[in-house]
C-alpha cells in the first residue's frame, strides 16, 4: 500500500466521522444541507486516489474535523468549476458560489427554480435529450447557454450520476452538474470561424480580381474599338433611323464598360485622384447617362441644390457610386411603374445623427453634401440592410453582389458617410455625405470651375497616339481627329520617341496606351522627360489608373482615361490637361 493510499484511508476514516458528526447537527434542528458536500467529499477522495503519482510522498497534514469542513466548503463554493444538483423532478437542490455568480442569480433564488429555466430556450432539447444519458454515464458531456448576469454564458455541463447518495427522498435519482464557463472560448472560436470566412472571402476576391484584370484588359480594348466605330457612325450617319441602331450599340456598350469597371474596382487597391469639384454640376452633366440604365417604366427626377456644392471628390468614382445606386434602385423597382429620384442639400450632422450611419464619416464637423437615391422599390429587411456592403452578398438570381461592396472603401477614401434607410415593401433611400470644402465658385481651380469653360476650349494642335492594337488606334484616331486635332500614329513607344527625336514636329499631347511591348507607356513618359519634353501626358488603359505610380499619377501634366472612353470623355480630359498646360 502507498504512503498516499494510507493517506487516502486515513482521511476516509476522518471524512466519515465528519459527515456523522454533521448528521448528528442536522438532527439537532440545524438548517444546514450538507447532502451535496458528502457527495463532492467522496469525490474527493476518488479523485485522490485517481492521482497517486502526483501526490508523491507528501504527508496529509493532520487537521481537525472542523477545519476540514471548513476547507471543504470553501472548496466546494469556490471552486473553479460551478457545482449544482438537480433533483428528479429537475429542481436546483444545491448549488456553489461559483455557479451563482455564473447565472448571476443568488444561491437562494436558484434554490427554488427549475433548472431548465435558466438554459437557453434553444439549447433546451439538447439538455433534455441528453439528460438521460447523463444520468447514466458520469462525466457525459454537453456545451449549452445558461442564462448569465447580462447576457446568456456557454458553458460545458457534465452529469454526474449518483453521486449523492442521500436517503432523503429530495435527492432521489438526482444528478450533481459540474458547469465550466466556457463563453470567452467560444468567443475565440466564433471570432476565428469570422476570420476563416473573411479570409476565404479574401481569397475567393483575390482570385476573381486576378481573374478580373487579367480579362478587363483586352476586354476594355475590344471596347474601345466598339465604342469608338458607333460614336464615329453616330456622329457621320445623321439618318435618324441608323441612329436609333447606333444607339443601342453604344448604349449596349457603357453598360458593359460598366460591368468590367465594377469587376475592375473591386479587384483594385483604389488609388484616388481627388479635385475640388462642383457635385452638383457632375450630377447634371451625368444624369442623362444614369438615364440609360433605367427602364421607361420609372421614373428618373433631379432635385439638385441651386448652389455650387464643392467637395474634394473623384469625379469617376462619384460617377460610379450614382450608377451603382441607380441601377439598384432600377433593380429594386424592376418591371413595375415606379420612381426614381436624385436630390442634394447642404447639411450640418450632429453627433446625435450617428446612430444612422452605416458608414460613419472621419469627423462630423463643418458641413456635408448630401446626395440621396430614392426609390419606390422593393426594400430591404433588416438582415439584408445590414449586408449589403458585404463582398458577393446578393438577393438577384443574377447579381454578383459587388456594386456596392466598393461603395465603403471609396466613401472612406473621401472622408464620407452613408446612411440607409429602408423598409420592405416601402422603398430605399441611400444618404451619400461628402464632407464640402468650398462653396463658392472663385475658390475652385480654375481648370474646375465648370465643365462649361473646358467645352469652349479649341481643341487643336497635334496629338502623338501610341497604341499597340491597330484597331484601337485607328477607332482613337478617328475620334482625336473628330475633335479638331492632327494625329500622329505609333505602335510602340520606340517608334514615337525616335520620331521625337527626329523630327521637327510640335507636338501638343500624346496620348499613350500604358502596356504595350518593346516600349510600356511609362517608360516612354520618362524616355520624353530625359529629353527634357514637358509636353502634356495622357495614359490610356484598359486597367485602372492605380496602374499608374503615385508619383506620376500626381504630376499635373499627367491624365488618365480609362479604355473604353468615348468622345465626350476624352475631350474633357484633354481640355484639363491643356489648361493645366497653360497655367
Ligand atoms: N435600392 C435598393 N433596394 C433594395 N435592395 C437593395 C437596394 N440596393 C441594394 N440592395 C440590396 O443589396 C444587395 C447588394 O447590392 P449590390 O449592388 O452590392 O449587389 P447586386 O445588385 O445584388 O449585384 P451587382 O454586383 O450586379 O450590383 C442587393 O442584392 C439587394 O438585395
Ligand atoms: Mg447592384
Amino acid at each position: 500500500m502507498s504512503n498516499v493510499q494510507i493517506g487516502s484511508s486515513i482521511l476516509q476514516k476522518k471524512a466519515e466521522s465528519l459527515l456523522n458528526k454533521l448528521d448528528k447537527q442536522q438532527t439537532k434542528g440545524e438548517k444546514l444541507d450538507f447532502g451535496p458536500v458528502k457527495a463532492i467529499f467522496k469525490d474527493l477522495l476518488g479523485q485522490l486516489k485517481k492521482r497517486e503519482t502526483s501526490y508523491e510522498e507528501s504527508e496529509i497534514p493532520d487537521k481537525e474535523p472542523e477545519e476540514t469542513q471548513d476547507h471543504l466548503w470553501q472548496l466546494f463554493n469556490f471552486a473553479p468549476v460551478g457545482f449544482l444538483a438537480v433533483n428528479s423532478t429537475g429542481f436546483i437542490r444545491q448549488v456553489n458560489t461559483t455557479f451563482a455568480r455564473m447565472a448571476g442569480q443568488s444561491i437562494e433564488k436558484l434554490l427554488k427554480m427549475p433548472f431548465i429555466e435558466l438554459i437557453h430556450p434553444d439549447d433546451r432539447n439538447v439538455y433534455k435529450s441528453h439528460f438521460n444519458s447523463m444520468k447514466n454515464l458520469s462525466g457525459n458531456e454537453i456545451e449549452i447557454r445558461i442564462r448569465g448576469y447580462n447576457d446568456y454564458v456557454w458553458t460545458i455541463l457534465s452529469g454526474h450520476a449518483n453521486r449523492i447518495e442521500l436517503d432523503s427522498g429530495d435527492y432521489k435519482d438526482s444528478i450533481l452538474f459540474t458547469v465550466t464557463d466556457i463563453t470567452y472560448k467560444k468567443r475565440i472560436e466564433n471570432e476565428q470561424k469570422l476570420l476563416f470566412h473573411r479570409i476565404n472571402n479574401f481569397q475567393r476576391a483575390e482570385s476573381l480580381g486576378l481573374l478580373a484584370s487579367g480579362i478587363a484588359h483586352d476586354f476594355n480594348n475590344i471596347l474601345t474599338i466598339i465604342m469608338g466605330n458607333a460614336e464615329m457612325l453616330e456622329i457621320k450617319n445623321k439618318q435618324a433611323d441608323l441612329q436609333l441602331f447606333t444607339r443601342g450599340i453604344l448604349d449596349a456598350t457603357n453598360k458593359a464598360a460598366n460591368l468590367i469597371g465594377q469587376m475592375l474596382d473591386y479587384s483594385d487597391e483604389g488609388q484616388v485622384k481627388t479635385e475640388k469639384l462642383d457635385a452638383n454640376h457632375l450630377i447634371k452633366n451625368t444624369s442623362a447617362f444614369l438615364r440609360s440604365f433605367v427602364p421607361t417604366t420609372i421614373s428618373l427626377s433631379f432635385d439638385l441644390e441651386k448652389s455650387e456644392a464643392g467637395i474634394e471628390c473623384d469625379p469617376e468614382q462619384l460617377k460610379k457610386l450614382l450608377i451603382n445606386s441607380t441601377i439598384n434602385a432600377s433593380e429594386s423597382i424592376g418591371k413595375e411603374y415606379g420612381k426614381i429620384s436624385i436630390k442634394t442639400t447642404t447639411v450640418e450632422l450632429g453627433p446625435d445623427k450617428k446612430t444612422d450611419f452605416m458608414i460613419e464619416p472621419e469627423s462630423f464637423a463643418g458641413k456635408f453634401l448630401c446626395i440621396e437615391i430614392s426609390d419606390s422599390g422593393c426594400g430591404m429587411t433588416k438582415d439584408v440592410k445590414s449586408r449589403i456592403f458585404e463582398p458577393f452578398f446578393t438577393t438577384k438570381l443574377t447579381g454578383r453582389g459587388l456594386g456596392l461592396a466598393t461603395t465603403p472603401g471609396i466613401i472612406k477614401r473621401h472622408f464620407g458617410g452613408i446612411a440607409v434607410s429602408s423598409e420592405p415593401g416601402k422603398g430605399t433611400s441611400f444618404r451619400i455625405y461628402f464632407p464640402i470644402t468650398q462653396m463658392r465658385q472663385e475658390n475652385f481651380p480654375i481648370q474646375f470651375r465648370s465643365d462649361n469653360c473646358l467645352e469652349e476650349l479649341d481643341m487643336s494642335g497635334l496629338v502623338m497616339l501610341i497604341d499597340d492594337e491597330e484597331e484601337v488606334r485607328t477607332a482613337g484616331q478617328h475620334i482625336l481627329e473628330q475633335l479638331g486635332f492632327r494625329v500622329k500614329a505609333f505602335a510602340d513607344g520606340c517608334k514615337a520617341i525616335e520620331h521625337i527625336n527626329t523630327t521637327s514636329d510640335s507636338v501638343d499631347i500624346a496620348m499613350v496606351d500604358l502596356t504595350m511591348p518593346k516600349m510600356n507607356g511609362l517608360d516612354f513618359f520618362m524616355e520624353l522627360r530625359k529629353l527634357g519634353k514637358e509636353l502634356p501626358v495622357l495614359f490610356c488603359s484598359g486597367y485602372t489608373r492605380s496602374a499608374l505610380p503615385a508619383d506620376v499619377n500626381s504630376n499635373p501634366l499627367v491624365g488618365f482615361i480609362q479604355k473604353p472612353y468615348n468622345l465626350k470623355n476624352l475631350r474633357g480630359e484633354i481640355a484639363r490637361l491643356i489648361v493645366r498646360n497653360r497655367n
